[in-house]
This record gives structure tokens, sequence and C-alpha cells, in this order.
């Protein structure tokens, strides 16, 4: 078994792996999809869309014949609000410079790059996104063996 070096990851219980942490370095973080509400139902009428903001994240929402889709509202061409641009069936038009992405996977159909398509859930009057979330791991004490 080779022997265990700094660049080595600790092990946490659950079968986690956390990153070396030197001095300098931020704590080692994870990530998880937490279901969050962004709207209400009634705050998005069919055939329209709408940015929310969410806990400093910018998210847009559309309504697609009474079925609801979330991408990330920066376009990936230079950052305009897709959220604000005219939905046309599943296709959004960004409001800046007119790429077009398809709401329901964020794939391109004018431009470069995907957008971020998030998972929706609507229970009830509520839309819920499923956004992933930054969780710091627990410190680690690193134990080196010396033979
Ligand atoms: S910022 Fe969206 S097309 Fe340019």
């Amino acid at each position: 078994m080779p022997a265990r070096t700094s660049a080595s990851p600790a092990y946490l219980p659950g079968g986690w792996a956390a990153p070396a942490v030197n001095g300098d370095e931020e704590p080692p973080t994870n990530s998880i999809a937490v279901m969050t509400k962004v709207a209400a139902v009634r705050e998005v009428p069919p055939g329209t869309g709408r940015v929310v903001q969410i806990r400093g994240r910018a998210i847009a929402l559309f309504n697609v014949d009474g079925v609801f889709y979330a991408l990330d509202n920066a376009c990936t061409h230079r950052g305009g609000p897709l959220g604000a641009g005219r939905l046309d069936g599943t296709i959004v038009t960004c409001p800046w410079h007119a790429n077009r992405f398809d709401v329901t996977t964020g794939q391109v159909v004018v431009g470069v790059q995907a957008v971020t398509a998030y998972a929706v859930e609507v229970r009830g009057d509520d839309v819920l996104v499923e956004l992933p979330e930054v969780v710091p791991l627990p410190k680690v004490k690193q134990v080196y063996s010396s033979g």
C-alpha cells in the first residue's frame, strides 16, 4: 500500500473524500441539491418567463403551457437576462443579442454554449427549483504514518 502524502485525500464517514488542506487554503466544501421555493404559480403566467432572485442567485423561470422550467438567468454569450427574454414555445431569445435557448434543456439553439438547466417541481401554488447549495465539510485531522 503506498504511503499517504499531503496530496492524498482525507476520507470521511460514509465514503466522502475531502481534498487535502494546507494551511492557507479554503476549507473543503461539498455541494448538495435543495428544492427551494422561487415563485408562486400565478406569478408566471403560461407563455411567459421572469427573473427570480434566490439566495443571491438569478434564475430564469418559464411557464410553457402550464409546465415550469428553470435556467441559469445569465446568457452564456455575455450574461444577458434570459428570464427577461421573449418566449416562443419552448425557445427563449436573449434580450441582449438574440442568442436562443431551449428552456426545457438549456441547450443552445442559436449561439455557442448551453446554459445550466435546473429541475423544477410544482407543489400546490409553489414553484420549487432544485438548486445546488455549498455545504462546508467538517474539518478533518489528517494522520500520517511514518512507515
Ligand atoms: S448576452 Fe445573450 S446573446 Fe449576448
